[in-house]
């Protein structure tokens, strides 16, 4: 049974998560580079968490331009990397990695010593995604995540059924978030499994930061905020980190929002 422990809106922390609305898909991805921008100058050799898909292109293009102009210090910064298709190496053209050296490592010359692949390849996966975790816990934890929502209320790659307990693991995906993540690439097969850092582990992030735009994931974003948190749709448990997390979406994701 899932569990139901309250809702985003009337989180059992004094503290709600914050939400903030913009105008359009620009000024989402300018305050979500703030907010990087922000932590990664408090803690230069911090631990991150950045995600891949379509959202966050334009937060990377800013954080690039920012890196590139030296008002950014990206040097030392960990980067650990949140989801990956099983048995897909970070290079392969259909890999998730793939997409974030397109967008980000690459345009932005990140040293990719400080980045922390998933290690979907490895011989022991299980294994593997264990010492992910720890890798993590190591760098002294994640200073901030930042997150998409999938249509279906994924975080990552954590589909409809993973709790706030989930660590990284393999995981099975869902004919939907198959599809959606067919366009990312031109006639690739996507696999079945993946890898993905678990809700658990980006709650236990100093800030969360989930990014949504488009009326596309309007209802969806609904649903987060004013329904139940459940296992359902694991982006509501985001609640749980109260006012360490924030919501950045813009009008159109946000029009079905109350008040
Ligand atoms: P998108 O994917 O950014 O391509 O919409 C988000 C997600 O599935 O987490």
């Amino acid at each position: 049974m899932c569990p139901r422990v309250g809702n985003y809106g009337e989180s059992s922390m004094t503290e709600k998560p914050t939400i903030t609305v913009v105008a359009d898909y620009d000024a989402m991805s300018l305050a979500a580079a703030d907010r990087v921008a922000d932590v990664v100058s408090r803690y230069p050799e911090g631990a991150i968490t950045i995600p891949t898909g379509s959202t966050p292109v334009g937060m990377y293009t800013e954080l690039a331009r920012r890196i590139n102009a030296g008002e950014l210090d990206f040097s030392r910064v960990q980067i650990f990397c949140l989801d990956e298709y099983l048995g897909v190496t970070p290079e392969d053209p259909a890999a998730l990695t793939k997409l974030l050296l397109r967008d980000f490592l690459v345009p932005a010359n990140i040293n990719l010593d400080n980045v922390h692949f998933i290690p979907s390849t490895a011989a022991d996966p299980a294994k593997a995604a264990q010492e992910y975790d720890d890798a993590v816990k190591a760098a002294g934890g994640l200073k901030i995540a930042v997150i998409g929502l999938g249509p279906n209320g994924h975080v990552g790659f954590n589909e409809p059924g993973s709790g706030p307990e989930t660590r990284t693991r393999i995981v099975n995906l869902t004919r939907e978030s198959r599809d959606q993540n067919a366009h990312y690439y031109e006639g690739a097969t996507i696999p079945e499994q993946a890898m993905s850092m678990g809700i658990g582990t980006i709650l236990e992030s100093e800030k969360i930061v989930m990014i949504v735009n488009g009326t596309a994931k309007a209802e969806i974003v609904k649903e987060m905020v004013e329904g139940p948190m459940t296992n359902d749709l694991p982006g509501s448990w985001l609640g749980l980190a109260g006012s360490r997390a924030e919501l950045i979406v813009d009008t159109s994701a946000a029009a079905f929002l109350e008040s």
